[in-house]
């Protein structure tokens, strides 16, 4: 490929609580343009009005073929060097089985997981020594949660592909890093379930998991956990039998759910 090709950041989920954190730090970075995906174009416009000309608003529904087009299409006529690729789009709707149309388990599993894996694929022909890729999972990932069961399940294939990936891509000096935050204070939590305010434990700030995931990536680590109490977490499920995790999970949301 040519030299001197644009350094770019693709960042999905750029307009949402952590894809702006992700946004600001992507800022300090040596880039050309960072490329802010999400469904709504006016929110994308808004965030380069805030933050400035580098970055490109790209309105695409990752849900669908025609999304990922969008993004395949830019690659081939802007030839960029991907320097980051930051698969942070999610949906995470919760509650139980019973309440998901056909159309809503598409879409998050298109989001979650098939968006992550075909961008990668895509983007990796573009990347070069030092580019990373940052896929960002959930400390749900690392155990069956019941009531956001698609939700846990989703990440849990975003963690274990990124950190496959890692491995595949050894010799290259390109990473790949699972980013495992526990509770981010974002607009994707439900605060309310059933007239009762969720409290979430170990809640953290979308400031602190983008830094230390730009850290970690950095460092070539294949996985990125942020503070003590998800190190905490990850260590107790992996000691503790799946079925008595999954009580101790029940235990804790109990008193959202509607009587049966
Ligand atoms: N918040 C937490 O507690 C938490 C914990 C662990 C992991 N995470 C993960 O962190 C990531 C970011 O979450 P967040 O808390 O920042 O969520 P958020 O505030 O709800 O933001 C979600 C972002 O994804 C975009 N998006 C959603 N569906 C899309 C689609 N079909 N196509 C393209 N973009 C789409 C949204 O923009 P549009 O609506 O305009 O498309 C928005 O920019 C997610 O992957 C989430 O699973 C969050």
């Amino acid at each position: 490929m040519e030299e001197n090709r644009e350094k770019t950041a693709i960042l999905t989920g750029a307009t949402g609580g952590l894809g702006r954190a992700f946004l600001e730090e992507l800022l300090k970075e040596e880039l050309d343009e960072i490329w802010a995906i999400a469904r709504n174009e006016k929110s994308l416009f808004k965030l380069r009005e805030q933050y400035g000309e580098k970055v490109i608003p790209m309105a695409a529904d990752l849900s669908c073929r025609e999304g990922i087009k969008r993004v395949e299409e830019a690659l081939k006529t802007r030839l960029p060097q991907v320097r980051y690729l930051i698969n942070n789009a999610g949906m995470a709707k919760m509650g139980s089985y019973r309440e998901f149309s056909v159309e809503e388990i598409h879409q998050t599993i298109n989001v979650n997981c098939k968006a992550p894996v075909l961008l990668s694929s895509l983007c990796i022909p573009y990347m070069e020594e030092g580019s990373r890729i940052l896929n960002i999972s959930s400390a749900s990932a690392f155990q069956p949660n019941p009531y956001i069961n698609l939700y846990a399940a989703s990440k849990a294939f975003e963690r274990n592909y990124s950190r496959a990936l890692n491995v595949e891509l050894q010799g290259t000096g390109i990473t790949a890093t699972a980013v495992c935050p526990g509770w981010i204070d974002t607009e994707l939590l439900q605060k309310e379930i059933n007239g009762r305010k969720v409290k979430f434990p170990g809640l953290v700030s979308a400031e602190r998991v983008a830094a230390q995931a730009m850290k970690d990536a950095k460092k070539g680590k294949d996985m990125s956990v942020c503070s003590l109490y998800v190190k905490c977490q990850h260590m107790n499920v992996k000691l503790m039998p799946q079925r008595l995790v999954m009580k101790i999970w029940m235990a804790g949301i109990g008193k959202y759910l509607e009587e049966e």
